[in-house]
């Protein structure tokens, strides 16, 4: 049988799947500088590729039950602006890493803290985790900004845990537990 994909709507948006027919929108948003950069891998190099990491982060990721990632949409288009998800899901501890990109267009409006606070209840209620982990770069001043407005907190740094532009960089680690969430931050 297969798993139908949950849509949801927010008061702006519409979170929808990601099918192999948005191949050019993945090539082209994933060769936005302000998406990759600071990014371990590099955007798709050809429509190839696209389609192979479309597959990969979206479909499969579904498919196989290891995360959600939803396709982000302005209500009245179906063009995608960006996605955000969950992948590692580990349903023996309850827990999951978050990821999150956006067109720059449409970024400081207040688009992700909505589409975030949609799929964070997902993950709290029908995912039934425990745990939302988030990984990000110290120089990321808008993603480190967005969580901390969804209540994540800061639980250190992981010393060089990436690999970018020749060097080794070090990531912050961040967490959401679902008490946090309840206990009234949202
Ligand atoms: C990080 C990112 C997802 C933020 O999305 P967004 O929709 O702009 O975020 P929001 O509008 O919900 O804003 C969240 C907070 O960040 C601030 N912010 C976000 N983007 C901003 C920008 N470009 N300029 C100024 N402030 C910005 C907002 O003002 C808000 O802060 P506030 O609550 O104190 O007002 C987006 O900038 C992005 O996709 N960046 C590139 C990819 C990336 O960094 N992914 C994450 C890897 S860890």
């Amino acid at each position: 049988m297969t798993k139908r994909f949950p849509v949801m709507k927010t008061k702006r948006l519409v979170l929808r799947e990601v099918t192999a027919k948005d191949a050019l929108w993945y090539f082209k948003h994933f060769n936005i500088w302000e998406i990759v950069d600071g990014q371990e891998s590099p955007g798709p190099r050809d429509m190839k590729a696209a389609r192979r990491e479309l597959k990969h982060y979206f479909t499969d990721n579904f498919k196989n039950g290891t995360g959600i990632r939803w396709g982000i949409t302005l209500k009245g288009s179906n063009d995608l602006v960006g996605s955000t998800g969950f992948y590692k899901w580990n349903k023996k501890t309850s827990q999951v890493e978050t990821g999150y990109d956006l067109d720059p267009e449409y970024s400081g409006q207040g688009t992700m803290t909505e589409a975030m606070t949609a799929i964070i209840q997902y993950a709290f209620d029908v995912m039934k985790v425990n745990r939302i982990e988030a990984l990000v770069s110290p120089r990321n001043k808008n993603s480190l900004r967005l969580l901390r407005g969804l209540g994540f907190r800061k639980e250190g740094t992981l010393r060089e845990h990436d690999f970018y532009d020749g060097k080794f960089v070090d990531d912050f680690l961040f967490s959401l537990l679902k008490r946090d969430w309840q206990q009234g931050h949202r």
